[in-house]
């Protein structure tokens, strides 16, 4: 494993995402709220490039009482990418698939160190 400094933190939009690779392997970077996430870019469905998708906030149905639907909205706080290929979405804090929390993307490791992004990239093949 290899470490790549990949930028100042400030430089990063928040939210914001870059899609680094690193002899053959991809890896998606997310800020979000301040904070640096990162994952392979490999979707556990059927392995699309799932940290290239569109980042939108989960969309959550409103409960009045007595279990009457208010309707739909999008969350305030839980930002997800979804996977291109077919559409699975993923909480970008967590990695875990919206609909089964067993599936996620694989997490790499991302600091902040003296100001810049480092991120431990994974060796290829794993
Ligand atoms: S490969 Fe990502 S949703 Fe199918």
């Amino acid at each position: 494993m290899r470490e790549f400094n990949i930028g100042p933190a400030f430089a990063f939009a928040d939210p914001g995402r870059k899609v680094i690779e690193a002899d053959g392997v991809e890896v998606g970077v997310f800020k979000v709220d301040g904070e640096f996430y990162a994952y392979q870019n490999i979707c556990p469905h059927n392995g699309g490039p799932a940290c290239q998708g569109k980042m939108i906030y989960k969309v959550e149905e409103l409960i009045a009482e007595h279990g009457v639907s208010k309707g739909l909205v999008f969350s305030k706080t839980q930002l997800n990418v979804t996977c291109p290929w077919h559409g699975y979405e993923f909480d970008i804090r967590s990695g875990r698939h919206q609909g089964d929390g067993s599936v996620r993307l694989a997490a790499v490791k991302v600091r902040v160190e003296s100001g810049d992004v480092i991120v431990t990239m994974p060796a290829p093949g794993l």
